[in-house]
């Protein structure tokens, strides 16, 4: 049988993929059979897809995938249960479109969190339970999303604790992007050992890894991972893709004579940078647990329509046509 990413990191961690249900047929549920171990729903499981109205749960996306992952033998990822984004439009209002209190919303958390991870309990083996709850600048701790802003800090300890109690045997993660730039880092370890410390139910930590060929540096990416796990947390990479642009410099249409091809140049560069990041990633297998690409390929990627709606993007190591680039050689090289 042909080998997969999963066959070449037997010894070291599950190799994951984000899917829609739609991709679990046809060609591209044969390459992830036989390249991957693990799932995690691209978009089925967030509050907005999943629980469209206060009464009402929307689970047949999600429960394809976790009936797809059991028919398969593949692990499952919850994502997520508490975000600022995709959230339904009832949450954080009231039936006369006033703003809730935190005694009503932090129920509404609770009812939510029950129902999802009650549902898939023994199925869905980790939880990204907070997703992005840190500020993107330094002014403050804490993102000032509508959580913040209706219940202050504590929504994220209460999540922790309601998933927990919903499935004890769950491994409870806070995962966020950008987790390697020193500030961001500094940030996240401050919250993360302040839940350490108050014995909330936190069992690792999820790197995004929304990379580029130009970020992390093996320096950055190394410190993130010790930083993290000298709290005795679990590290995963959760959604890992390399964009071939430059983050903060190219959140802008293309100009005329640049080129959204994927050229050579750019080819090499993704693959120094996936060879990179799996070496530093197979150093640290005592911590780092999981491995989860963000797609399945250059086909469709959510950087097609981010930053730039159009901007074809190629982050991944499969081509269109569903065949190993490049970098995927060097990935299974060592
Ligand atoms: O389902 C609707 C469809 O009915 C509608 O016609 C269409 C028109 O815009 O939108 C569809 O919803 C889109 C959804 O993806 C499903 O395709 C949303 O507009 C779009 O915003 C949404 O984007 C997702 C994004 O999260 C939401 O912020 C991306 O697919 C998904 O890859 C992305 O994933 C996030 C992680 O959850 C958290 N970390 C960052 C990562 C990338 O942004």
């Amino acid at each position: 049988a042909v080998q997969g990413l999963k066959d070449y990191y037997k010894d070291y961690f599950p190799i994951g993929v984000a899917v829609a249900p739609r991709s679990l047929q046809g060609d591209q549920a044969e390459l992830i059979l036989q390249q991957f171990n693990s799932l995690t729903p691209e978009n089925a499981m967030k509050m907005g897809p999943i629980h469209p109205e206060p009464d009402r749960y929307f689970w047949d996306d999600a429960d394809a995938i976790v009936q797809f992952a059991q028919e398969h033998g593949l692990k499952v990822r919850g994502h997520n249960l508490c975000w600022h984004e995709q959230t339904p439009p009832w949450l954080f209002t009231d039936a006369q479109g006033d703003t809730v209190t935190k005694e009503v919303l932090l129920q509404r958390l609770k009812d939510h969190i029950d129902a999802v991870v009650t549902r898939y309990k023994g199925k869905i083996y980790a939880w990204d339970v907070v997703n992005e709850a840190i500020a993107d600048d330094s002014t403050q701790l804490l993102r000032n999303s509508a959580w913040y802003q209706i219940c202050g800090e504590e929504f994220i300890t209460k999540a922790f604790e309601w998933a927990h109690e919903a499935d004890p045997d769950a491994q409870l993660y806070y995962n966020d992007y950008n987790t390697e730039r020193p500030e961001k880092r500094e940030r996240i370890y401050q919250l993360l050992k302040k839940l350490v410390d108050a014995g909330v139910p936190i069992h690792g930590v999820g790197l995004q890894g929304h990379w580029s060929i130009y970020e992390p540096t093996a320096a950055e990416l190394r410190t993130a991972i010790e930083r993290f796990s000298s709290l005795g947390l679990d590290v995963q990479v959760t959604e890992l893709d390399v964009s071939v642009y430059p983050w903060e410099k190219f959140r802008r249409p293309l100009r005329e004579g640049e080129s959204d091809a994927f050229t050579a140049e750019r080819e090499q560069q993704q693959l120094e940078q996936y060879k990179q990041v799996f070496a530093i990633f197979r150093e640290h297998k005592d911590v780092l647990t999981s491995v989860t690409f963000w797609n399945i390929s250059d086909r469709y990627s959510w950087l097609d329509h981010y930053p730039v709606e159009g901007r074809k993007n190629y982050p991944l190591l499969f081509d269109e046509n569903l065949k190993p680039k490049k970098a995927y050689w060097e990935v299974v090289k060592f």
